[in-house]
């Protein structure tokens, strides 16, 4: 085994855009074609630890590959390697260079607060943690928004949760200017619902349904448009808290990023009977005068965009409407936090 250069850990929460990032326009930096507007959620959360080693053995004597050193990736507890580690790998490549530790290799465990698998266990706070320990561990000391950057080359929607609260990613259109950052002061006291549709179906990355959308839907260029408008009209709704319009905008953008998918070629529908169910709850307990709104991503779990003082009796409300669907609430989350070790 090599000597240890390096050790840290770090958490990071969950978000859910009320504005979605749904397309890239420079897939190897992983620029969105829009900015978007996001909630980061307490109880949705992941942690990890990362360690650099360096490798005497991985030099040129080294005839058996078995015994060359590789990076490691364990995801609550389980060893992971084909995609997975690659992906990390791939991440921890930019570290290693941004950092001049080229020849080292990392042992990267991570535990998420939801088994992942479940749906529900984001590429966003996993991403963002490892950003964090990652940079921590090969001794870069990022600002907020440069770790926001570094976050964005793991996964688009990680950049986003390095900050708590609401967050805007500004699609920028370079590495420099693609960042997100925290809006502070705003008069709302959001919670997000999330109502989980058990069913186990066969999930298409992100990435995949993003890029077939973006080529193929004939809607996609349209929605990007009404985007800066709903950017706009979201900003301002924070601005005087004004949560009906927020509700609005948020429920009219999903709905509008999901006709781009169902309109790609094949067309790509994350929705099962459930969902539409659940949908038609929340128009329901809406209708009965209590401020509800949905938004959906690439599943079939609807997140429910309510005032914090509302959560809970939405929750019930939603259990009892939907009989079999499992219910969460989470209130705002907080910014990565480093673990102090040695
Ligand atoms: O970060 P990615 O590549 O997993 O993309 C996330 C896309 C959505 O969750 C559907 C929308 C968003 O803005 O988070």
């Amino acid at each position: 085994d090599g000597a240890c250069v390096g050790f840290a850990a770090a958490s990071a929460d969950a978000n859910i855009a009320l504005v979605k990032y749904w397309g890239k326009a420079d897939e190897r930096l992983i620029l969105p074609r829009s900015s978007s507007l996001s909630l980061t959620l307490d109880g949705l959360s992941t942690r990890t630890e990362v360690r650099f080693l360096e490798t005497p053995g991985n030099d040129a004597q080294v005839k058996d590959d078995d015994l060359v050193m590789r990076d490691t990736l364990t995801i609550d507890g389980k060893p992971q390697s084909g995609r997975a580690l690659e992906r990390v790998s791939g991440f921890l490549d930019i570290v290693r260079s941004m950092a001049g530790l080229e020849g080292t290799v990392a042992n990267v465990a991570s535990w998420n607060t939801v088994p992942y698998g479940a749906g529900l266990a984001s590429s966003a706070s996993a991403f963002a943690a490892l950003a964090a320990a990652a940079s921590r561990a090969a001794g870069l000391w990022l600002s907020p928004r440069e770790l926001s950057r570094l976050a964005r080359r793991g996964s688009g929607s990680a950049c986003r949760s390095v900050f708590g609260g609401l967050v805007r990613w500004n699609a920028g259109v370079s590495d420099e200017t693609s960042y997100a950052e925290p809006i502070d002061g705003s008069k709302l006291n959001l919670a997000i619902v999330v109502v989980s549709v058990s069913e186990g179906v066969k999930p298409l990355s992100s990435r995949e349904a993003m890029e077939r959308t973006v080529a193929t839907s004939p809607l996609y260029d349209a929605w990007i448009r009404s985007c800066a408008k709903d950017m706009e009209e979201a900003m301002k709704a924070v601005e005087y808290g004004d949560l009906e319009l927020l509700g609005r905008v948020t429920e009219a953008n999903s709905m509008g990023m999901h006709s781009t998918m169902m309109t790609a070629r094949p067309p790509i529908l994350y929705w099962l009977p459930q969902s539409v169910a659940i949908l038609r709850a929340v128009q329901g307990i809406r209708a009965d005068g209590v401020g509800a709104w949905s938004t959906m991503d690439a599943g079939p779990n609807v997140k429910v965009l309510v005032d914090a003082g509302d959560a809970l009796s939405v929750a019930d409300e939603l259990k009892e409407r939907v009989p079999g669907c499992k219910v969460s609430v989470h209130m705002s989350g907080h910014a990565v936090r480093f673990e102090e070790c040695d």
